[in-house]
């Protein structure tokens, strides 16, 4: 094959594979899990006009949450923003996966929320928790009741461990109050690479601040700073070839700030290793 027909088909491929991933991964959705026993939450009235996921503005909204997965996390692993181990790349069982109107396709990985159970005296729990935006909740378009991803609806889908925290079990869904937070991480910014020479992609993790990533440039050794194009989740790609290079990231979060993680990786990187870029936001 010529090299561009190579590009080409590894483009082709590596999209199908994003797709095929993100549709098996998120079978689970948020279900309610014990449909008998729901609370009756209130209608979201400010679906419409209020930020969302975007808003960086302390303003408290309304939402709904449940859970998905086990006590240890058990599926709620990986997920649509593309991070791994959760426990290994710092996040832990502080997650939650977000509904179409909160992911806002992606960009909303690695933001933080607080979220507080409210309304609802029965089932709720006093205190709040912090979590970091790791997965997707799919709408799910053939369902009639419990719509709860569904857009416009705001939605946190928590892992067990968090929901506990604020609500009780047998209430299976809440009316929960959130804003979004600052995200306070231990270390720098992770660089994961992954992907072939033709296509990098690129998986920050364990970014503080604002904690979703708007745009991002990379830099080899021997060139300028080159665009990236945001792929599913949190990944960041370009077709340039820069193995051999040593590799600067240039990060811009949600709310503006710019950062440089200057020679992150040295020039013998290779693909599926993560690198520290020492500082954060
Ligand atoms: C969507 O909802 C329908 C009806 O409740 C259900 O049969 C189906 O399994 C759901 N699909 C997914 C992917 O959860």
């Amino acid at each position: 094959m010529k090299l561009l027909e190579k590009m080409v088909y590894m483009n082709v491929l590596m999209t199908i594979m994003a797709i095929w991933f993100v549709s098996i991964s998120y079978g689970q959705g948020a279900e309610s899990p014990m449909a008998g026993v729901v609370a009756e939450a209130p209608t979201i009235d400010d679906a419409s006009d209020s930020p969302g996921a975007d808003g960086f503005n302390n303003g408290w909204y309304d939402a709904r949450a449940t859970f998905y997965g086990d006590i240890h996390g058990g599926e709620t692993q990986k997920g649509a923003c593309g991070y791994g181990d959760l426990f290994r790349q710092g996040y832990g069982l502080a997650t939650a996966a977000l509904s179409t109107a909160l992911f806002n396709n992606g960009y909303t990985c690695g933001a933080c929320f607080e979220v507080m159970c409210a309304h609802d005296p029965q089932w709720c729990l006093p205190g709040s928790i912090k979590i970091t935006a790791t997965n997707f909740c799919p709408p799910n378009y053939s369902k009639t009741t419990d719509l709860w991803c569904n857009p416009p609806q705001k939605h946190f889908d928590l892992s067990l461990a968090m929901f506990l925290r604020i609500a009780k079990y047998k209430a299976g869904v809440v009316p929960v109050r959130y804003r979004r937070v600052p995200c306070s991480k231990t270390g720098g910014v992770k660089f994961e690479t992954k992907g072939n020479p033709y296509f990098l992609m690129v998986l920050p993790y364990n970014v503080g601040g604002a904690g979703d990533i708007k745009a991002m440039q990379v830099k080899g050794s021997r060139t300028g700073w080159i665009t990236m194009r945001k792929n599913w989740g949190q990944h960041l790609t370009t077709n340039v070839v820069l193995t051999g290079q040593g590799l600067s990231f240039r990060v811009t979060t949600s709310d503006g700030v710019t950062k440089d993680f200057m020679n992150v990786a040295p020039h013998n990187w290779g693909f599926g290793q993560t690198f520290d870029g020492k500082i954060n936001f």
